[in-house]
């Protein structure tokens, strides 16, 4: 099978085409027929070496949407030439076949191949970082980082759906701020003059979704109204991490709290599963929609990533791979 993968960490360029085996499902798993890939910025990162050097051909995407091909023993509830979107934990969505958890592998109820491929990860870790790290509630305001991007997107319409009384965000450049506002956010602020630009309306907010991390993180913890928490669940600007005194989260009634799926897939799937369920549900429902901006071929695989690293990209991008 086709497949793009790279075997050196480095630029977009390290990504090229391979021929591989078509991998077969073990237990409790299913083979995809790829009809679209998902590309994320953890893949970037993955490319890059933040996660650690290759091991041998690394075949990034770590979500598709497609038919399913085969199955492994013990899957039940799914069936050959079903529809599905899935999560893969250990990547390999960059290819015309891909294995998947059954566990993690949603059927598109009433959602097209093309919004089910950005959905699995994408989805599935905004609705996570809301109702599970957040603990959002009805009446909460929210403030996302990179606001414009394919989890922040998602997140400020799921956070609207979940109840959010307001949704701030921000982004880098002008662009982005005129773009994100398509998504129903009450303002999309530049990160340069944050927290200034709030801080000078007097905005205080219950939670902030950070995947930014470095100074962005810091300043975000003093935006917080009471009892409110900053959620970390990446760091995009690739700064160092912060070493952060405890005492004053006691002091100034704060919280700091994680979102990573893949830990969370590995010790609790059915809260992964649930999360992904309830997100799709909302896409079905027209409640919230995704915004996929580019649709490149497999062997394109590299512009997509030069856009997500450049900063360039906005709402979703697709690799149209079937
Ligand atoms: N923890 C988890 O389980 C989990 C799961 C999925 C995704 N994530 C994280 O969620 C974030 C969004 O993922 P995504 O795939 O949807 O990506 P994305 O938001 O479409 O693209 C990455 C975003 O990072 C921002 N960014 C900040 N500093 C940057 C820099 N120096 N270079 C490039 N981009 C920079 C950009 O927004 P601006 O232009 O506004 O800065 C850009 O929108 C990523 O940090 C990702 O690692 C975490």
């Amino acid at each position: 099978m086709r497949a793009v993968g790279f075997d050196v960490n480095g630029g977009p360029e390290v990504l090229r085409p391979v021929e591989l085996p078509v991998p077969e499902p073990g237990p409790g798993q299913v083979l995809i027929r790829v009809a679209y890939a998902g590309v994320n910025y953890g893949e970037v990162q993955h490319r890059l070496g933040d996660f650690g050097p290759p091991d041998g051909i690394t075949v990034p995407g770590m979500e598709v949407s497609g038919e399913i091909a085969a199955l492994g023993d013990d899957v039940a509830g799914l069936a050959l030439g079903d529809h599905v979107a899935a999560y893969l934990p250990d990547g390999g969505g960059y290819a015309e076949y891909a294995v998947a958890p059954a566990d993690f592998a949603f059927p598109l109820d009433g959602i097209s191949l093309r919004d089910g491929g950005g959905a699995a990860l994408v989805l599935t870790t905004a609705y996570g970082v809301l109702a599970g790290a957040a603990r959002l509630t009805a009446g909460d305001s929210v403030l996302i980082h990179a606001a414009a991007g394919g989890v922040g997107s998602a997140a400020a319409q799921i956070a609207r759906a979940l109840g959010a009384a307001a949704v701030h965000g921000t982004v880098r450049t002008p662009e982005k701020a005129e773009y994100a506002k398509r998504f129903g956010y009450d303002a999309v602020l530049l990160r340069d003059t944050f927290p200034a630009d709030l801080a000078a309306t007097g905005t205080e907010v219950d939670v902030v979704l950070d995947p930014v991390g470095g100074r962005t993180r810091l300043a975000s913890l003093d935006v917080l109204a009471p009892f409110g928490r900053v959620v970390v669940y990446g760091d995009a600007a690739r700064e160092p991490d912060l070493s952060l005194p405890v005492l004053p989260l006691w002091k100034q009634n704060r919280s700091l709290s994680g979102y990573n799926i893949g830990d969370l897939g590995r010790r609790a799937p059915s809260v992964v599963r649930g999360h992904a369920l309830a997100a799709l549900s909302l896409l079905a429902s027209g409640a919230i929609r995704l915004d996929v901006t580019a649709e490149l071929s497999l062997a394109a695989a590299f512009q997509a990533h030069h856009a997500l690293e450049e900063g360039t990209s906005r709402g979703k991008v697709l690799l149209a791979i079937a």
